[in-house]
């Protein structure tokens, strides 16, 4: 398909088919998003395919203790776990978080995904040039999430579909240990992919001239 419309339409897709991810793809598609960018060119990411059934039931139970903490900081009308919030009505939110009585959906059948991939980051190899500010530091994932970006544009290719996850950070010292991750190494996302029910086509993003401004912060707003 068209560069332009893969990214205009590679939205988060969260139901799949029955349908298997054949391990050649999943090489695939592998083997093409290998080709990000990364600081340094150190390509510090490391990937491991989840197929134990043991392992993936555990890590969506891991998954859903983020999940539930990540619905009631929702309810609380909190950005969950932004850098910069109310870290006191955060307390109280996940103080309330509990099991969610809906419908089982996509946190719930994780472990049924028909490709599951965690993708580690080697702490040694990225370029985290704000390491040593006191505000919260995030330019190191920048040498990672190209790559996680390439998987799930590199799918589509393959008719696939699937989203990037993070809540199983939350959880990353019990995700390490069941993987047997080296402490070097940090959980940057969990990938699920598979066929999707429904190919997203329209996605709602803001436009160029809403984050877009010239010279300055407070610019004009570019509008080409
Ligand atoms: C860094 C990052 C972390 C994300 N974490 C999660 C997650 O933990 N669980 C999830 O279901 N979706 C996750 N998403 C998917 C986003 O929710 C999705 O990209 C966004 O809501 C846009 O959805 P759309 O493509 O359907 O418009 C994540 C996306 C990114 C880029």
């Amino acid at each position: 398909m068209e560069l332009r419309d893969a990214l205009r339409t590679t939205g988060a897709v969260r139901e799949f088919t029955g349908e298997p991810v054949a391990d050649e793809t999943l090489y695939e598609i592998l083997d093409t998003a290998r080709f990000a960018p990364s600081g340094g060119n150190r390509q510090g990411w490391r990937a491991i395919v989840v197929r134990d059934p043991e392992l993936r039931a555990a890590l969506r139970d891991l998954y859903l203790v983020g999940w539930y903490d990540y619905l009631a900081l929702g309810r609380a009308g909190l950005v969950a776990w932004a850098p910069i919030t109310d870290r006191a009505a955060e307390t109280r939110a996940l103080a309330e978080a509990r099991p969610t009585t809906a419908r089982e959906g996509f946190a719930e059948q994780l472990h049924e995904v028909p490709a599951l991939l965690v993708v580690l980051a080697d702490q040694r190899a990225l370029a985290a040039m704000d390491r040593d500010f006191d505000r919260y530091t995030f330019a190191g994932g920048a040498s990672v999430y190209p790559f996680v970006w390439s998987v799930l544009l590199a799918a589509r290719e393959h008719g696939l579909g699937g989203v990037i996850t993070t809540m199983l950070i939350r959880s990353e010292p019990q995700v390490k240990a069941l993987l047997g991750v080296p402490a070097e190494y940090a959980v940057a996302a969990v990938v699920a992919l598979g066929h999707p029910v429904r190919q997203p086509t329209r996605l709602r993003r803001a436009t160029v001239e809403d984050f877009t401004t010239v010279d300055r912060f407070d610019g004009g707003a570019f509008t080409g």
